[in-house]
């Protein structure tokens, strides 16, 4: 699922979202609404990975490769100090 090469992708910044259940039930439409906001669509590409036994802070996701595990609550963190700034 989890893709490590960068040219498979075209893309520098991958952003994988669980779809267990604990986080896909709670999932909002926050990363893709950043996306189109901040006209990311050729710069992040998106993902999906399953359970990794953090759906306490559900839902999760992951940036790749800055390799950070964050609450979707936190995009807006992510986004400011690891995407918007490089
Ligand atoms: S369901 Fe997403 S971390 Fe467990």
């Amino acid at each position: 699922m989890y893709i490590e090469n960068r040219e498979e992708t075209g893309s520098d910044i991958i952003i994988y979202q669980c779809v267990g259940p604990n986080c896909k039930k709670k999932k909002g439409k926050l990363l893709e609404n950043y996306i189109k906001k901040y006209r990311l669509q050729d710069k992040i590409k998106t993902d999906v990975m399953g359970c990794t036994d953090r759906c306490n802070a559900a839902p999760i996701l992951h940036l790749h490769p800055d390799d950070i595990w964050f609450s979707e609550r936190d995009l807006g963190t992510v986004f400011k100090k690891h995407i918007l700034n490089k």
